[in-house]
């Protein structure tokens, strides 16, 4: 436990001894409006460009020039299994097995996919649980995948509100409704990390509960990977998808990830070790992309067996792991910048980023509390256990202005819909004098 205390060498000394400092020099900070020093705390939404990227991409641009078509096999990163190179650093972010992972696509497109394969209502087991205040494309895409599948979205969604007076959901409440409507729940699909409020939600507890009613339990990770530590595999989590522009740093609409649990695939690798032992070429197979579990996916040339995906016949052999769920060939200019992101969080380990998140999150909780009283209201949860990076703020009256008010000011929060300002610092770039400076601007600006 940290004293945190309200004067400015305590913020120095912590920067001072903060083993993840030099990490702050490996990213390009915008412009603040007064040329003062910039507080970034808007990772949450884009993460900061890594001083690498430019490079990653100008390789491969370069490679495309020099070698053509040769650079899939001939590129400084041939471009053939580029993909693969992701798995490890990917994996260990997430808390998977490397072969549980792909980088692929966008995140909601992901969403879709995995649910095309994991959201497989009948008549009497049909529902989908997301939470009320799940960021808008995840509830468009549960509500259009239920209507696909013939059901009203309305009878279909059920959607966790809060208590009344209260701004987050408790584990509790989530666990009775899968006790009480559990056996007519298909599918829990919560924001691991809630976009709005920063909670943190139990996954461990809410995937166990929703599996002992027989649900399929899926977590959009769009604020948590690269924010807190996750363990898809140990948890049991049957499918995840994220985006790796906030935490991740990869930029703009930057490639997504997917995660499939082993077990998954499991039985569809034993299948193919059977099938190649037992036919030699390994391609006569029938070309249904179900495992002997039953699983459907929708499939493409990438998620096919390497070992037969040249051989261009017209039946897909899907590879036994999450690759799988991959149909076209990787946008290699556009997996070049999460490479170069992926290799920094591999340098500084999800622990000590955690380790440094907190403090910097309580930090900056502990500082409103003291300088800015009564006039701001915080959504997140208080326990650390319980929230990321983020804390989700309001000062009642402000509205949108706050964000200007504070931009001026050389800070970047971002304000969303009807009332909430979110504020996260990050423990890759963001320091301890970074949340002070925050707080002594919001407290001027509020004052
Ligand atoms: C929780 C959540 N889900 C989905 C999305 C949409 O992501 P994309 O536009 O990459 O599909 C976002 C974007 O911020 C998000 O925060």
């Amino acid at each position: 436990m940290v004293e945190y205390r309200e004067d400015d060498g305590f913020a120095r000394d912590m920067d001072a001894a903060d083993p993840l400092r030099s990490f702050r020099g490996e990213f390009l900070f915008p412009e603040p409006p007064r040329g003062e020093e910039p507080v970034y705390l808007t990772g949450n939404s884009l993460g900061l460009q890594p001083r690498a990227t430019r490079g990653a991409i100008e390789r491969e641009l370069e490679d495309w020039a020099r070698l053509g078509v040769d650079a899939h096999l001939k590129g400084r990163n041939p471009w053939l299994p580029y993909h693969e190179q992701f798995r490890g650093p990917m994996s260990r972010v997430v808390g998977a097995l490397p072969h549980e992972v792909v980088m692929m696509n966008s995140l909601t497109v992901n969403l879709h996919l995995l649910m095309v394969s994991f959201y497989r209502p009948t008549k009497e087991r049909f529902k989908i649980v997301i939470e009320d205040s799940a960021f808008p494309s995840d509830s468009y895409a549960v509500a259009s995948q239920a209507s696909f599948h013939a059901f009203d979205p309305a009878a279909a969604v059920i959607r966790l509100k809060p208590r009344e007076g209260e701004a987050t959901l408790r584990t509790e409440d989530v666990l009775a409704v899968l006790e009480r409507e559990g056996r007519s729940i298909a599918l829990v699909m919560l924001g691991a990390v809630n976009y709005l409020t920063g909670q943190w939600f139990e996954m461990e507890r809410i995937t166990a509960a929703g599996h002992a009613q027989g649900c399929v339990v899926g977590w959009d990770l769009a604020h948590a990977a690269g924010n807190v530590p996750v363990k898809l595999h140990d948890w049991n989590v049957d499918f995840a998808a994220w985006c790796t522009y906030k935490y991740l740093n990869s930029g703009p609409g930057a490639v997504a990830g997917a995660f499939v649990h082993e077990r998954h695939t499991a039985k569809q690798r034993d299948s193919e070790v059977a099938r190649k032992r037992n036919s030699g070429t390994g391609i006569e197979r029938g070309g249904d992309a179900a495992t002997p579990g039953e699983l459907k996916r929708f499939a493409g040339w990438w998620g096919n067996d390497p070992a037969t995906r040249f051989a261009m016949g017209p039946e897909f052999v899907p590879v036994a792991s999450a690759d799988a769920w991959q149909l076209s060939n990787p946008p290699i200019l556009a997996l070049a910048p999460v490479k170069a992101s992926l290799d920094i969080f591999d340098r500084a380990g999800m622990s000590a980023i955690r380790e440094k998140s907190v403090k910097l999150t309580g930090y900056m909780e502990y500082l409103i509390g003291k300088w800015c009283g009564g006039k701001v209201r915080c959504l997140t949860p208080r326990e650390p256990g319980q929230r990321g990076a983020q804390l989700s703020l309001v000062v009642p009256g402000a509205g949108r202005a706050i964000e200007k008010r504070l931009h001026d000011r050389g800070v970047w929060v971002d304000y969303r819909e009807p009332d909430v300002f979110r504020a996260a610092p990050t423990a890759l770039y963001n320091s301890f004098s970074d949340v002070r400076r925050f707080v002594g601007i919001l407290r001027e600006v509020i004052g």
